[in-house]
């Protein structure tokens, strides 16, 4: 028996933030993240609508990258006082992910986060409130999944929230917001696209109903990706690059992802390499070592696309995009060759363990992992 689980709603294109000023409602509250909705304006313009729409509003701001279990309870403690019957997350992958588990405790004030770190484990939501995200990047596609990622900071661990309960209750999908990336953001996040594209269409459980959708963003990512990333004002790339961001999310979230997400986290956590420049680097030689096990999937999408390697493309458009082919060559990331080794044997065992390994069409072992980060960080 399988499920497959999106939002009720999407709502996309030009203008879709005007959404909120349909809806109904007492009181609203906005949960963002550092200062960038409120500079372009786009947090101004929420309240704005929801305030025509008779909603008192209230903002929880500063949602930091990584955003740890004590931003999540201070939010919840707002929300009990506040006590909204909406929760709208504007913003990047932090601040949706944020919002989401401070509205599981507004709803549960009972439960501890350890509590919830289970698969599964949220109790029914939407007693108190109901939960829409509008991303500001398009990458992450928390508007559309089922995961939050929070930090225990005292235990420097980063726990994975997977239950189909956060599926927020409406995405808003409105390229204007993303179009204020800077070009290395955009390349950035859109190449984790791509990973999730690529990743969910060779998953071990990809279905039917995931596939078509990650081959569309794969189209859709090597169209627009580059556009998108010369001329930030290109409307029409900004959207294509949205949707595809949000089509490759509702893949992926339901048939999960393969080893280049885990081998990113676990580089990603130990030098601070952000998650999309990760997945960018490391992907070309995931395609490569699945190669065979997936072999089907990937002609697949070589045949869509009309190229002869799939990998080699890929290569092409990161080198378009002005993204470096080997982690030793990221200049301003404060590590040495030495630190790489140290920690080698580490990253690949913790990549090895990763969730996201699961799904990956051909297992591997820890050997296969250090193989894979050495090509990556050395070249080949
Ligand atoms: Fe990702």
């Amino acid at each position: 028996m399988n499920a497959f689980l999106v939002p009720p709603e999407i709502q996309f294109g030009e203008n879709s933030l005007e959404y909120l000023s349909a809806l109904e409602g007492e009181k609203a509250v906005l949960v963002t993240g550092g200062s960038s909705m409120k500079k372009f304006g786009f947090l101004d313009r929420a309240e704005e609508l929801l305030q025509g729409a008779g909603m008192e509003t209230m903002i929880i701001d500063g949602v930091e990258p990584n955003p740890s279990v004590k931003t999540v309870y201070a939010g919840r403690d707002d929300m009990l006082d506040f006590k909204p019957d909406w929760v709208i997350a504007i913003g990047g992958g932090s601040a949706l992910d944020a919002a989401k588990i401070m509205w599981v405790f507004y709803e549960h004030p009972e439960l501890k986060f350890e509590d919830i770190i289970e698969v599964a484990s949220i109790p029914e939501l939407r007693n108190k409130a109901k939960f829409i995200a509008v991303p500001s990047t398009s990458g992450t596609a928390s508007e559309i999944t089922a995961f939050s990622v929070i930090t225990d900071t005292e235990r420097k661990i980063k726990y994975p929230i997977v239950s189909p309960e956060i599926i927020p209750d409406a995405a808003v999908v409105d390229p204007e917001i993303p179009a204020t990336m800077p070009p290395h953001i955009t390349a950035n996040t859109g190449m984790d696209v791509m990973a999730h594209a690529v990743e969910s269409i060779t998953s071990t459980n990809s279905s039917d109903y995931s596939a078509p959708l990650a081959l569309k963003a794969i189209e859709l990512v090597f169209n627009y990706l580059p556009r998108a990333f010369a001329d930030g004002d290109d409307m029409e790339a900004r959207e294509k690059m949205h949707n595809a961001s949000t089509l490759a999310g509702m893949a992926f979230s339901n048939s999960s992802l393969g080893i280049v997400h885990s081998l990113a986290h676990k580089i990603g956590g130990e030098f601070h390499v952000t998650h999309g420049l990760a997945n960018a680097i490391l992907l070309p030689h995931v395609i490569e070592y699945n190669y065979e096990a997936a072999e089907e999937q990937f002609k697949t999408v070589e045949e869509y696309m009309g190229i002869d390697s799939l990998a080699d493309e890929v290569r092409k458009l990161s080198n378009e995009l002005d993204i470096k082919p080997k982690f030793q060559d990221i200049d301003w990331l404060d590590y040495s060759d030495e630190d790489f080794e140290e920690a080698l044997a580490r990253m690949s065992q913790n990549a090895l363990e990763d969730p996201c390994t699961l799904t990956n069409p051909k297992k591997p072992d820890v050997e296969d992992m250090k193989e894979i980060y050495k090509k990556a960080y050395y070249g080949v």
